[in-house]
């Protein structure tokens, strides 16, 4: 064991490894090294994995939304053939914890029931269809209890939660005065649905016991903290759990906290005494797992003539069930995107019986920023001031509620060089007056910005003699290129070829890592890879008898002075080293975030209210690129997600039990490819010294934030109307359009 070499990030960095290194791995567009594996089906999936003696478990979920159960009949269920037992210990089942963040998971009494469709037993057979059918046989008796469906009615006794990932409030002098006192306001209320990550791959879980405890192949975006929850909720030491996650379909927050089918699969294994897979069908997905909430936004601007904000509000209110402490931080951008000395951004939950709501991507800006942004352009127009040059105008150089400096910012940047690529200045001036036949046509941007935190992360890397490399760290690959930019850190600092570094990934046996979520995790693990390999870079100094400064690592080969060795000659034996990062004073004392801007041209069917996209531009700046290829991805899956949130997403609850209706990818409509024009994703040199050693901010949620608001901003372009009720689907245009 060697000892783990740990930074704290008090002070900035001032100096990156990676500016001085010579592979000449880093910020490339490489293809990502896991593609192979998973073109041609050999990355495992968690649903994949089987075990000798393995049987099938199937969620039962209460047919009602609230009341207590009394009886749970599995006569039925136990006498089909096939059907082992029907688990009904459903006291320790516990809802998908929302943040990934929470350590201990919210153990649930279900007995009670709080929304339609909340897993309540198990029925575990020997072939997955006969669970399933079982599963349908399971008799529910329950008393009805009273649960609130309606947001509008809710919203009367919302309350104030305690701080999350954003402060809940922040009140900065007078809102009202500077209201009354400007040249030019908006005051407006905007509406979001309720939205499903949509993950390609359901939730699923392996379980498998020994004399260890637990093993579980799950589908988990934070593993070194999921564990702790999963131990949990089954009684267990953390230490007895092994969550084994290699491979990811997607996440996007909802896999952040462990799901029911993990606690589910466990009970079941370890009552039956069998290995028991239970994989989550779509539907039970979108019931039982976890929802972005849907919101109200009001926000305020208040304006000199000049553009100047001198006021800025943003009070939303969101919902979750009775008791849960997460909120969607809708505000978390407003906080420090653009000045104005009044502020006061407000966020209340109102009870309501329906799925648990959580994070999904960019928890926060996703929803926000289709109210803020279209705030501001409401505000250009009611200026007559260009809405790029109303950000730039409000762009600041210090947080304008905390007075600290900004890490790195180079907003007014990405909105000049976007505009330029998009060609800005040829856009529709007049709304509702660009046509082409049928067809309106409108230009629409807005801002971007997604905070940038740093987590706690570790990893283990060994240097062998023969110039290969291993990695290893629970951190997860969720989609987002994980695997490959370790292997370019890794390849980089210790210089060799990419294809000579294996990175393993997603087990709990491995050191723990900062897990996928909140943006952080390429700059988070990529850091304890990072400080890994400079401890490496240093027993090698040693060893070639040099300042670690002076040394050079290509292709398997050491260089200092005049000499050039291969790396088996200096090493007697494998070098091993750990790393680790640890957020510290930099992050209070410089607000951190990446910044861009969308800009997109729509067309809107002028009889049918049919809204086509037509081109889209997006900038951005986020410290160091690593990878230019999966961070492009990123940004245009991020832009992907805000094309659906402005047009097409949204969870509809039944009115009389706030059941999920549309719970299928036929009736949940997210954008496919026809839906999607060419994408141009640029990103503008950065470096975030402020940030962690790669100088890097993260961008797997930069893209969709501020996305929707540009289609919202070019429909009202196009059509001269302001639709606010989100998605801007065309039955809510039709009464808007101008005369054909
Ligand atoms: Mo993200 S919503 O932190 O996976």
């Amino acid at each position: 064991m060697s000892d783990t070499y740990t930074l704290t990030m008090d002070d900035p960095i001032e100096t990156s490894l990676l500016d001085t290194s010579a592979q000449g791995l880093i910020g490339k567009g490489l293809d990502r090294v896991d593609g192979p594996k998973k073109v041609s089906g050999q990355a495992t999936y968690s649903a994949e994995y089987s075990f000798e003696n393995g049987c099938y478990g199937f969620l039962v979920r209460a047919p009602f939304a609230v009341g207590r159960i009394t009886k749970i009949d599995t006569q039925a269920a136990k006498a089909l053939p096939g059907v082992i037992d029907v688990v009904t210990d459903f006291d320790r089942f516990i809802r998908n914890s929302a943040q990934g963040a929470v350590k201990s998971a919210p153990v649930q009494g279900v007995r009670d029931v709080a929304y339609f469709g909340e897993p309540v037993a198990i029925v575990v057979a020997e072939g997955y269809e006969q669970a399933r059918d079982a599963a349908s046989l399971v008799r529910i008796e329950h008393e009805a209890g009273s649960g609130n469906f309606d947001f509008a009615e809710a919203i009367a006794d919302a309350d104030i939660p305690p701080d999350g990932a954003a402060p809940a409030t922040h009140d900065q002098g007078d809102l009202d005065k500077a209201m009354g006192d400007a040249d030019a306001t908006v005051d407006e209320v905007w509406t979001t649905p309720s939205q499903n990550s949509a993950a390609m791959e359901p939730h699923a879980s392996v379980a498998l016991w020994n004399d260890d405890g637990l093993t579980l192949y799950g589908s988990y975006q934070m593993p070194s903290f999921d564990r702790p929850s999963l131990a949990d909720a089954l009684g267990l030491e953390t230490e007895q759990v092994r969550i084994i996650t290699p491979y990811i379909g997607g996440g996007f927050g909802s896999k952040l906290g462990i799901a029911p089918e993990s606690v589910a699969a466990a009970i079941a294994s370890k009552q039956i005494g069998r290995p028991v897979k239970t994989v989550m069908t779509r539907q039970q997905v979108f019931d039982a797992t976890v929802r972005r909430s849907n919101t109200r936004q009001r926000v305020r601007l208040a304006a000199g003539k000049d553009g100047k904000l001198t006021g800025i509000g943003h009070e939303t209110h969101c919902s979750n069930l009775p008791d849960e402490v997460f909120f969607e931080p809708a505000g978390i951008a407003t906080h420090f995107l653009y000045g104005g000395e009044h502020r006061r951004i407000t966020h209340a939950i109102a009870r309501l019986n329906r799925v648990l709501s959580g994070s999904m991507r960019a928890p926060g800006e996703a929803a926000g920023m289709l109210a803020l942004e279209c705030a501001m352009d409401e505000l250009a127009e009611r200026l007559g001031i260009d809405p790029v040059e109303l950000r730039k105008i409000n762009d600041c150089k210090r947080d304008p509620e905390k007075d600290i400096p900004y890490s790195s910012r180079s907003f007014t940047e990405c909105l000049d060089e976007g505009a330029k690529r998009f060609g800005w200045d040829k856009r529709n001036r007049t709304p509702g007056k660009m046509r082409e036949g049928e067809w309106l046509i409108g230009h629409g941007m807005s801002g971007s910005a997604r905070g940038n935190q740093l987590q706690p992360s570790e990893a283990r890397v060994v240097l062998r003699p023969d110039g290969s490399a291993i990695v290893e760290t629970d951190m997860t690959d969720i989609g987002t290129g994980t695997y490959t930019i370790l292997s370019q850190i890794a390849g980089e600092l210790l210089g060799l070829p990419i294809d000579r570094v294996d990175v393993r990934l997603g087990d709990n046996r491995f050191p723990p890592g900062s897990g996928s979520g909140g943006s952080f995790g390429a700059g988070s693990s990529g850091s304890s890879v990072y400080l890994a390999c400079e401890d490496i870079r240093r027993k090698l100094a040693t060893a070639m008898d040099c300042e670690p400064s002076d040394l050079t690592l290509k292709d398997g080969e050491a260089i200092a002075a005049n000499r050039r060795v291969s790396l088996s000659d200096i090493m007697s034996g494998e070098i091993e080293a750990t790393g680790r990062i640890e957020p510290g004073d930099q992050g209070d004392e410089v607000r951190q975030a990446g910044h861009g801007a969308h800009f997109c041209a729509v067309r809107v069917n002028a009889v049918t209210g049919e809204v086509r996209i037509d081109r889209w531009t997006a900038v951005f700046a986020a410290g160091r690129i690593l990878n230019e290829k999966t961070a492009t991805s990123q940004c245009l899956g991020g832009v992907v997600f805000g094309i659906g949130a402005a047009l097409t997403e949204e969870l509809v609850h039944d009115p009389r039990n706030g059941k999920v209706v549309n719970r299928d990818l036929a009736e949940y409509h997210v954008p496919v490819h026809a839906d999607v024009p060419h994408v141009d994703i640029r990103f503008l040199p950065e470096r975030d010294t402020h940030a962690n050693p790669l100088h890097a901010k993260g961008i797997g949620e930069l893209g969709i934030a501020g996305a929707g608001a540009a289609v919202a901003n070019a429909i009202a372009n196009a059509t001269g109307a302001r639709v606010r009720d989100y998605p801007l689907t065309l039955d809510k245009l039709l009464d808007s359009l101008p005369p054909v």
